[in-house]
């Protein structure tokens, strides 16, 4: 009996290894998981051999699918533009997480290995020797690298896109009407400004925040701010971009969402 027992357990595991699982969870969705013979189903793979970073350079063979492919598949074509998820986590079995640009991801050259075609079982790689399997993200490119801020992250268990409002709560318009100008107008903050401005400590820092700890149109007249994110180039050598592309409407749109921020705030006023 026992050893009957040790045959269920053995090949029970065998088959977990040889069919692994990507789990996929998109913003604060429930998480699927997709196991490789499904994955197989759906995704043409590709054997891609290049100049491997983690073994010296050594020319080596991976058998994979194309990230985007993979992509495509968990989230939908539209990751690639939604700016509403700027950012995908790989997180590996170990619960290590690398945290990518989408605008990085878009980039061509990236796969998902799932098998070492040189040498079954997986060739150990970097200094600490670690097993990459069971999902290996690699690129083609020789200018693909760690350096560059392309993720190499292995032992791939989770791939998570992250939606903007949950990394940077403090710049969503709590409270505001769907479909008013604040919404509208944080719609295209998000997609201009957020990377370079923060909201109360949140978002980028590139350009001074726009909150705190002060809100920009409690100390600046709305004509002068109004005319600044149009024009910046007229007032200052600035590394703030002129935004001649935006409409008159989408300028007070960003201007009655910065306006709303504020007032949240009543010290401010
Ligand atoms: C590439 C980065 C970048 C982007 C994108 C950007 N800004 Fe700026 N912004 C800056 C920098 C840097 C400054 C501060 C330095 C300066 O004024 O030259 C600034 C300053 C400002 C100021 C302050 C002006 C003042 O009175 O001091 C406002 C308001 C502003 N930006 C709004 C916006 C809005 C709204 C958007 C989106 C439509 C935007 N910015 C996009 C970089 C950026």
């Amino acid at each position: 009996l026992l050893n009957l027992l040790w045959a269920v357990l053995f090949t029970g595991g065998l088959a977990a290894a040889e069919n692994p699982a990507l789990t996929f969870i998109d913003g604060q969705g429930a998480p699927s998981s997709k196991p490789l013979s499904e994955l197989a189903q759906s995704l043409t793979a590709h054997d891609v051999s290049f100049s491997h970073p983690f073994l010296s350079g050594k020319r080596k063979t991976y058998r994979g699918y194309k990230l985007h492919d993979v992509l495509d598949l968990a989230f939908g074509k539209s990751w690639r533009t939604d700016v509403d998820y700027p950012e995908v986590v790989f997180t590996a079995l170990d619960g290590y997480q690398s945290v990518a640009a989408r605008d990085t991801l878009t980039a061509t050259g990236g796969y998902i290995a799932f098998a070492d075609v040189d040498q079954p079982g997986w060739e150990h790689v970097g200094r600490k020797k670690a097993n990459p399997s069971p999902f290996f993200l690699i690129w083609t490119g020789t200018k693909q690298t760690t350096a560059e801020a392309f993720p190499w992250p292995w032992a791939i268990g989770k791939i998570s896109r992250v939606r903007l409002e949950d990394k940077f709560p403090a710049t969503v318009p709590r409270g505001a009407k769907k479909g008013s100008t604040v919404r509208k107008g944080y719609a295209t903050f998000k997609a201009q400004c957020l990377r370079c401005h923060a909201i109360d400590q949140e978002g980028g820092k590139i350009g001074p925040d726009l909150n705190a700890p002060r809100n920009i149109l409690s100390y600046r007249k709305r004509h002068m701010v109004r005319a600044f994110i149009r024009h910046p180039s007229k007032y200052r050598y600035t590394n703030m971009p002129d935004h001649e592309h935006l409409s008159k409407q989408q300028i007070e749109e960003l201007l009655d969402y910065l306006k709303f921020m504020g007032k949240k705030k009543k010290k401010d006023w």
